[in-house]
């Protein structure tokens, strides 16, 4: 298994390493991780980035001089480690002011609280370098069919990335959006709870080139959809800005399992999508190590994702490298996709007038797909 490196452009969310195993049924089983301490185990195991919630490294409420103390301490962890921000994102989830959302709470005062928290994040993104805002927004939501008018939900997401967006434009900074998908949890039901949902939105705003999606591969499965085909559909769609990799075992819980474990098969198929649409975005973990663990347990989870990555990147090259599976694809006539159905000129009155062949022959062609997916499989299971 090759070793990390800046190539490869792996990073870490700092609430990943830093999760402290609180669950609904339990509090913290590790202590808190210092973020100088991450950077530097992160970078030591290969990392090139690191991202993080606002509240991930100045304390909500933190007073102007002891959040200048802390972006210098965090600045000199950076400088020291070589770790670039990659992206940040905001905290509008756990202070209990947000337990019915931010950008969408049916209280306008929360609503410009959660905005202008978002701008002065912003403004820290920015200055640390980072590309890309995730926004993901988990208690934007709601439980109850009488407590919130969808609609006018979707009227103030709107607005709060139409502001954004003119804020980023009107500061010169050189930042996207990336809206993370989610369908549930901690809402009943999220607004923009897939892929699809958050691509149609974007195409509503007033800068939609600001704007694209961040999907993470466990939100697309709990909601039963193959993530492969989300971010290869985000990809054709020119939106995907940011990706969140993970494992997940079907429609459950939010596992945020490290990349690699879950559905393998899946992992497999989103590493092809990404390497098949020419993904060159920072190869981002959004993954909990299990709180069953120490901070050992942290670190080997954490390397864990990369050699994972990285093994399956060499699997799904060998495989599309693979003689026999280029034949079977020919055979199955995957690249007669790519031939358009009318023919350039032909147009609708040369089909009409056009000789067709017989759909009852046409019927009796076996499809190949058995033989590629069983190739697939032994490529997966490493004995090709
Ligand atoms: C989840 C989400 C979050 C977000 C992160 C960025 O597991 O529900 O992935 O972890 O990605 O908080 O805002
Ligand atoms: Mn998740
Ligand atoms: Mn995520
Ligand atoms: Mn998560």
């Amino acid at each position: 298994i090759p070793t990390p490196t800046a190539e490869d452009k792996f990073s870490f969310g700092l609430w990943t390493v830093g999760w402290q195993g609180v669950d609904p049924f339990g509090g913290a089983t590790r202590p808190q991780m210092d973020t100088v301490h991450a950077l530097e185990k992160l970078a030591a195991l290969g990392a090139y980035g690191v991202n993080f919630h606002d509240d991930d490294v100045i304390p909500f409420g933190s007073d102007v001089a002891t959040r200048d103390q802390i972006i210098a301490r965090f600045r000199k962890g950076l400088d020291d480690t070589g770790l670039v921000v990659t992206t940040a994102t905001t905290n509008l989830f756990s202070h209990p002011v947000f337990k019915s959302g931010g950008f969408t709470n049916n209280d306008r005062d929360i609503r410009r609280f959660a905005l202008r928290k978002v701008m002065r994040n912003i403004d820290l993104a920015a200055e640390l370098g980072a590309k890309v805002y995730v926004a993901w927004g988990g208690r934007e939501g709601a439980e109850y069919g009488a407590s919130q008018d969808t609609r006018l939900a979707l009227d103030r997401m709107k607005e709060a990335f139409d502001v954004l967006g003119d804020y980023v434009t009107e500061r010169g900074y050189d930042l996207r959006f990336a809206i993370e998908p989610k369908p549930n949890e901690p809402r009943g039901d999220i607004l923009l709870p897939t892929i699809g949902h958050a691509l149609a939105f974007i195409e509503q705003l007033e800068r939609p080139e600001l704007v694209g999606v961040n999907p993470e591969i466990g939100h697309e499965e709990m909601a039963g959809m193959n993530a492969a085909a989300g971010y290869a559909q985000a990809m054709w769609a020119g939106k995907l800005y940011h990706i969140d990799l993970n494992g997940q075992n079907g429609p459950k819980y939010d596992q945020d399992l490290r990349f690699g474990a879950g559905n393998v098969r899946g992992a497999f198929w989103v590493v092809d999508a990404l390497l098949a649409g020419g993904y060159d975005g920072p190869v981002h973990f959004d993954y909990k190590p299990a709180r069953t663990e120490d901070e050992d347990g942290v670190w080997i989870s954490a390397e864990a994702n990369m050699r994972n990555y990285l093994i399956l990147r060499e699997k799904v090259k060998a495989f599309r490298a693979d003689p026999e599976v280029q034949a079977a694809m020919e055979a199955a006539k995957v690249p007669e996709l790519g031939i358009s159905t009318v023919a350039e000129g032909e147009g609708w009155q040369g089909l009409l007038d056009a000789e067709l062949a017989d759909p009852e022959v046409l019927a009796q062609r076996g499809g190949g797909f058995e033989l590629l997916d069983q190739l697939a499989l032994e490529h997966l299971y490493g004995v090709r």
